[in-house]
């Protein structure tokens, strides 16, 4: 059944989902890397296409920035078009010293800033999990692409541009890189029953003040998209 936010019917989504944040990146990797892509929606300019990857149904769809818009699709992606598996796709800012430009992030857990999580009204602190199926399917396909990755945990903020200047802290804490929707996306999840990973390429290192070209950044792109479509298949 169509939702106000998805013009697709249940059997136009694939059981497993890829989504980076912008719709137009959705539309190319449908067109690049997948075999008789079909477009499921176009509300709000939210693409969604569905094709065959190495033979296996996979659908991918935007997710747009920042958790209450990857709230709403995820959301129903999982709870009315019963898909299994999202994997999100997307950039993060490093955090960690270790983490470097163009390196690939696979995000373990996703502490955040976020108040998505007082809607299950639990008595402490949720920490937001990836699924361990699609993580250590995930770090196998990228060890056996031999690129530079790191598994942790990242975190999702609620803002880009931040009065406070908060990341010196979470990066006393271990905490890998800045993205602003895989905690919400972990968290849909979990209550769903389903499962979820990110993986991500570092665009930027904004301690340092640092970012990649346009053209560094196809690299890393197409290293993220090998794992991100080689997970995909073994859990399609
Ligand atoms: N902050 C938040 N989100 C991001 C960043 C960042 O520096 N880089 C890529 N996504």
């Amino acid at each position: 059944m169509p939702t106000p936010h998805n013009s697709a019917e249940k059997k136009d989504i694939a059981k497993t989902v890829l989504m980076p944040g912008d719709p137009l990146r959705a539309k190319f990797i449908a067109e690049h890397y997948l075999e008789f892509p079909v477009c499921y929606n176009e509300v709000r300019g939210m693409l969604g296409y569905t094709g065959f990857y190495k033979g296996c149904k996979i659908s991918v769809q935007g997710s747009g920035m920042g958790v209450p818009s990857i709230g709403i699709y995820s959301w129903e992606l999982f709870n009315e078009y019963d898909v299994d598996n999202i994997i999100r796709i997307g950039t993060a800012g490093a955090i960690a010293d270790n983490v470097r430009l163009r390196d690939i992030v696979i995000a373990m857990s996703a502490s955040t800033n976020s108040a998505y999580a007082s809607q299950y009204r639990l008595p402490g602190t949720y920490a937001p999990t990836a699924s361990w199926g699609l993580l250590s399917e995930a770090v196998k396909n990228a060890k056996q692409q031999g690129c530079n990755f790191h598994v942790g945990n990242i975190f999702t903020s609620d803002t880009f541009y931040d009065d406070a200047q908060s990341l010196a802290k979470w990066q006393k804490m271990g905490v890998l890189a800045i993205e602003m929707e895989t905690a919400a996306l972990y968290m849909n999840a979990a209550r769903a029953g389903k499962n979820a990973l990110g993986i991500f390429t570092v665009s930027d290192c904004p301690l340092k003040e640092l970012s990649t070209s346009a053209e560094e950044r196809q690299t890393s792109f197409r290293d993220m998209m090998e794992i991100a479509l080689e997970t995909a298949t073994a859990n399609a």
